[in-house]
């Protein structure tokens, strides 16, 4: 027999009593963590989402709720009145926030059963992932769990007060919307006022929150719901929350003060400290040193050792001398087995006919000389790996780069095959180097990003960030805007060179947020445009409301979004964002609690004007 609440009030949270309150009357509710039964002695310990109290019923001073108590299973939902006594010397507990005191029990009511769960929330060996997000709700109710969803809340508070403060207004953005070009699949919302057509959900704000600055709103933030039907993995979701703002008048500078602050802000709130402003780093620096343009810096950088090696040395090894020889440094790894050596081939994925060279010894064997240069050169020490990638034996001549561009083509296919080694020998040997120490966070930005990237498959220009980015004031004239050094005859010819005013703040190796200062000319807009290949029709289309919104004012404006679930997963020191978002989708973007998505009704489609192909 369930008992009612009646008019009974909680006093106190399970987690809060202390030695304090000894000899206090008080009632805790909460669940059934853990029966103990000691005979004439039951200990219930008593959880709610700030703890665990342990209590103590005695049948000698009270048979009727020892009997009681005797029902009681795990995750049971009980109400407790007792009074709180010091614990005998012997039993105190220091690793329990409440061990010093006990709760002895004088009335308790069961307020609800619970099935036998499919795991507990005080199981320390964690069950299959499948099973925990299917019963979420007992998953949720784990200390882990518990403390990451706070941590969430709290960081996304310090956020929201942080840029309160700074002036900036939150405001609302629709998610019935059109699609926005952020380089993903829309999740689509049928009409039924007007079948046929669609709604899409937002897979960022990034029109509207433009638009707020044409509206006068100065400083624009959200943090806001985005969705995006792409492949997923662990630091990708479906549906996923952005840290979004927006500045009018913003150097790139003023940006990222204030995203130094938030997050500054933010780590405070879940307890760490850390320093601003953070490093700065070009694009093209980014990848010859690191290979990737979101660098890990916690591991070594890379270093280019062709100049280590005498001319014939390379001919004997069939290097082209006039590409880059990288070296990988790895700290502390040791001496390697055959078996470990040989396993390096099969994580080197080439790009561009790079080739790795994973017997550092052979070489060191063969060009002594060479070897100590490289070395010295790479500061490495006795027991760090040495593992060299290199270019193809045969390349074709090299693509001539404008000025300020510092990596070709055939180089950056070798950097990032190096750059993706790099991280993998990093992953592979944590153990050893200790590089990756918890609470060591690494901030960069990364900025100077080119403007277009080359799409093989779709034989086009593709914008690297999104098309509504600025390019360099001093680059437009390579897009016919405005006159140059040189004269520009096919800006075609010339997208490659030109850079965006773009930045990424990066984190030990994560893209934390990406942002631009805007285009805010409509001629520069639709410049931007037809080098994506889009015909004006096209784009009057696709974005007319906005090219006209530009034509009535536009302030210049830029800013930034960073993604608040990564933010968190980091600080939870967690690998999958599952981990910090309450209700999550598996890698099949499934919501295996909720079961969706699921099919709808016929009648439903009906009146959507809807017809599934059964396939
Ligand atoms: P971008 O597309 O780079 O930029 O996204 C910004 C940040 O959002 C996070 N993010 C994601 N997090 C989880 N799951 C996903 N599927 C996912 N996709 C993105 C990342 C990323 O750095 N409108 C621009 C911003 C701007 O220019 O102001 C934008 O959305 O942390």
């Amino acid at each position: 027999m369930l008992d009612f609440l009646g008019d009974l009030k909680r006093t106190h949270m399970c987690g809060t009593l202390r030695a304090s309150h000894a000899g206090e009357k008080v009632t805790l509710m909460g669940w059934v963590n853990r029966r103990r039964d000691h005979g004439n002695l039951l200990f219930v310990d008593l959880r709610d989402r700030t703890g665990v109290t342990q209590v103590v019923v005695n049948a000698e001073r009270n048979a009727a709720v020892h009997k009681k108590a005797e029902a009681l299973r795990n995750e049971y939902v009980i109400a407790v009145i007792g009074v709180v006594k010091h614990r005998d010397a012997g039993t105190v507990n220091k690793n329990m926030a409440t061990g010093e005191v006990e709760l002895v029990a004088e009335e308790l009511r069961i307020l609800n059963e619970s099935k036998l769960p499919p795991f507990l929330p005080s199981d320390t060996a964690l069950t299959n992932e499948e099973t925990r997000l299917k019963y979420r709700y007992i998953d949720l109710r784990r200390d882990v769990m518990q403390f990451n969803i706070e941590m969430r809340h709290k960081v996304a508070k310090a956020i929201r007060d942080y840029l309160s403060a700074q002036g900036f207004f939150e405001i609302e953005t629709p998610f019935m919307t059109r699609s926005t070009p952020e380089g993903a699949r829309d999740y689509l919302v049928p009409s039924r006022v007007q079948p046929g057509t669609f709604y899409a959900l937002p897979q960022s704000p990034q029109l509207f929150k433009q638009i707020l600055m044409i509206s006068g709103f100065d400083k624009y933030f959200q943090i806001v719901r985005c969705f995006r039907d792409e492949d997923l993995r662990a630091d990708r979701q479906p549906e996923f929350t952005q840290v979004d703002l927006e500045m009018s008048y913003p150097q790139p500078e003023q940006v990222w003060e204030v995203v130094e602050g938030f997050l500054q802000a933010a780590f405070a709130a879940a307890g760490h400290e850390i320093k601003t402003p953070f490093p700065r780093m070009d694009y093209d620096e980014a990848i010859r040193l690191y290979g990737i343009d979101k660098p890990d810096l916690r591991l070594p950088e890379m270093t280019d050792v062709r100049e280590c090696f005498a001319a014939e040395n390379l001919q004997e090894l069939a290097v082209n001398p006039n590409l880059p020889v990288i070296a990988i440094r790895t700290p502390k790894v040791g001496e390697l087995s055959r078996k470990e050596r040989d396993d390096i081939k099969p994580m080197f994925h080439s790009k561009g006919g790079a080739r790795v060279f994973e017997d550092f010894k052979r070489i060191a064997n063969k060009f002594p000389d060479a070897a100590a240069k490289v070395k010295a050169k790479t500061q490495a020490a006795d027991d760090d790996l040495i593992v060299l990638v290199v270019g193809p034996a045969e390349s074709g001549p090299q693509t001539p780069l404008p000025a300020h561009r510092k990596v070709s083509p055939q180089e950056l296919a070798i950097y990032a095959s190096a750059g993706l080694l790099r991280l993998a020998l990093g992953q592979k040997y944590a153990d050893r180097h200790n590089c990756f120490q918890r609470g060591d966070y690494r901030f960069l930005w990364v900025t100077n990003f080119p403007m277009f990237e080359w799409d093989e498959s779709a034989k086009q220009w593709m914008a690297a960030h999104h098309p509504f980015t600025s390019p360099h004031e001093e680059d437009m004239y390579l897009l016919g805007v405005g006159a140059g050094p040189v004269s520009v005859k096919d800006p075609q010819s010339s997208l490659s060179a030109v850079r965006a005013l773009a930045y990424d703040v990066v984190l030990n190796g994560t893209e934390l947020g990406s942002g631009s200062i805007r285009i805010h000319r409509q001629d520069v807009q639709s410049t931007i445009f037809r080098a994506l290949g889009m015909t004006d029709e096209e784009a009057r289309s696709r974005f007319g409301f906005f090219l006209e919104a530009l034509e009535y004012g536009t302030p210049p404006h830029g800013g930034i979004a960073l993604g608040l679930d990564r933010i968190v997963m980091i600080l939870a020191g967690a690998e999958s964002l599952r981990e910090v978002i309450p209700f999550p989708k598996t890698a099949r973007a499934v919501d295996l609690m909720v079961d969706a998505p699921t099919p709808v009704s016929d009648a439903q489609l009906r009146e959507l004007g809807i017809a599934v192909k059964k396939s």
